[in-house]
């Protein structure tokens, strides 16, 4: 097999502690081998070994590729006019998910295939090198399992989210359609996902139905998740806790309670600052969270209604601007932070038998991504090992 030396990196981030220093395990005057997809040698560039081929980064930088846990690439059309109204003074609610779940019946397998394919494109070439996706504008048997047909020929951290809201033709009949999606729905679909997802919230669904089908998600071979205190202070951090999710999403109004239960656990929560944003909502309290030794990640929730951005440089950028992460701890959140939130031992760093995930930055060091924010500083991102987009600038 092929090692290739990559050289003459000015600052490398590795999240790796057994590395220098800080929480990155960043190295300055670095140097990497990556062999057969993996990286299977790191350190200063002065002690690197020889390889079979090398390449000089010409003091630029490198990153772990951006993990995106939190993403809702299936679905059609947009809601710019929502976004408009929004912008006017409306305020954000669940019921706008019932516009784009009607774009999306309507359309073709191929309209949806392609948008899958362009929003993922958009991703690589931020530096996004691993996404999640999930379904949830299908919300019938037949959109959902097709929503998650196609999800799998593109990522294979694929969640099963038929509880997104309650949708129109169940009004008032809630249970009915929990039952629904904990019965057949739930058979028909866990064959193509890892995860299941309920957004538990004000207008969508509330503690017993998120339980019931989160509880019957697990019962089917999932993975639970959960989409928790982004419009009120409900309970779906608690039940994140109780199931053991790996990952309570959004966490935008929790009580000292909800803190001092993720801290003392093994759920991430996932901030999403697109989501608050674009919605013109107050941010988490993410101080809160990381002083308390909560895990903390970083994602885009990449969807038409809350936060229609597949860009991790502008969620880190908010971050570190409007919600007080320092920009090491923001890239850590983007990286590994997302990788722990996805369960995903292969991917988030740059360490020895991981996958050789890693973007190149035209900057000195990461610290550019929050301080140069709106400008794309993503030179090339790889794949195990191989250029999956080289910007021609
Ligand atoms: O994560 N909160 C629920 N789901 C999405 C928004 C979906 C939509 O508005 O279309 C979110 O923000
Ligand atoms: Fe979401």
């Amino acid at each position: 097999m092929t090692t290739t030396l990559f050289t003459d990196i000015n600052s490398l981030v590795t999240n790796d502690l057994s590395f220098e220093k800080g929480l990155l395990g960043e190295i300055n005057d670095a140097a990497f081998i990556e062999e057969a997809g993996q990286i299977v040698w790191v350190g200063s560039g002065a002690t690197a070994p020889s390889a079979d081929r090398q390449v000089s980064l010409e003091g630029k930088s490198v990153i772990p590729g951006f993990v995106d846990s939190h993403a809702h690439l299936v679905f059609a059309g947009d809601r710019a006019l929502e976004f408009e109204a929004r912008m006017s003074g409306s305020s954000y609610s669940a019921g706008g998910i019932m516009t784009t779940v009607k774009a999306t019946r309507e359309a073709t397998d191929e309209e949806l295939d392609q948008n899958i394919a362009t929003r993922a494109v958009e991703m690589y070439r931020g530096g996004i090198t691993t996404f999640e996706t999930k379904s949830g504008y299908g919300l019938d048997v037949e959109n959902e399992l097709r929503s998650l047909r196609l999800a799998v020929q593109h990522t294979e951290d694929v969640t099963f989210l038929g509880a997104h809201v309650v949708p129109d033709e169940f009004k008032g009949r809630a249970d009915a359609y929990v039952d629904l999606v904990k019965g057949e729905m739930l058979e028909a679909c866990a064959p193509y996902a890892r995860w299941v997802d309920v957004f538990c919230d004000e207008g969508a669904f509330d503690y017993d139905q998120s339980k019931a089908i989160l509880q019957a998600g697990i019962a089917a071979g999932l993975l639970p998740r959960i989409h928790a205190n982004q419009l009120s202070q409900s309970r779906g951090v608690e039940l994140a806790i109780e199931l053991g999710c790996a990952s309570a999403d959004h966490c935008t109004h929790l009580s000292a309670k909800d803190i001092e239960r993720l801290a003392g656990s093994n759920t991430v929560a996932t901030l999403l600052p697109g989501a608050e944003f674009s919605t013109r909502s107050d941010y988490p309290d993410a101080r809160r969270l990381i002083d308390a030794g909560v895990t903390v990640a970083l994602a885009t929730d990449c969807n038409p209604g809350s936060s229609y951005t597949s860009s991790m440089a502008f969620c880190i950028a908010v971050a570190v601007r409007e919600m007080h992460f320092t920009p090491e701890q923001a890239l850590w959140s983007a990286t590994l932070g997302g990788a722990k939130a996805l369960r995903r031992e292969d991917v988030g760093s740059i360490a020895i038998g991981k996958s050789a995930d890693f973007v190149v930055l035209d900057a000195p060091s990461f610290r550019h991504i929050p301080y140069r924010p709106g400008v794309d500083l993503v030179e090339e991102t790889f794949i195990s090992g191989t250029s999956i987009y080289r910007s021609n600038k």
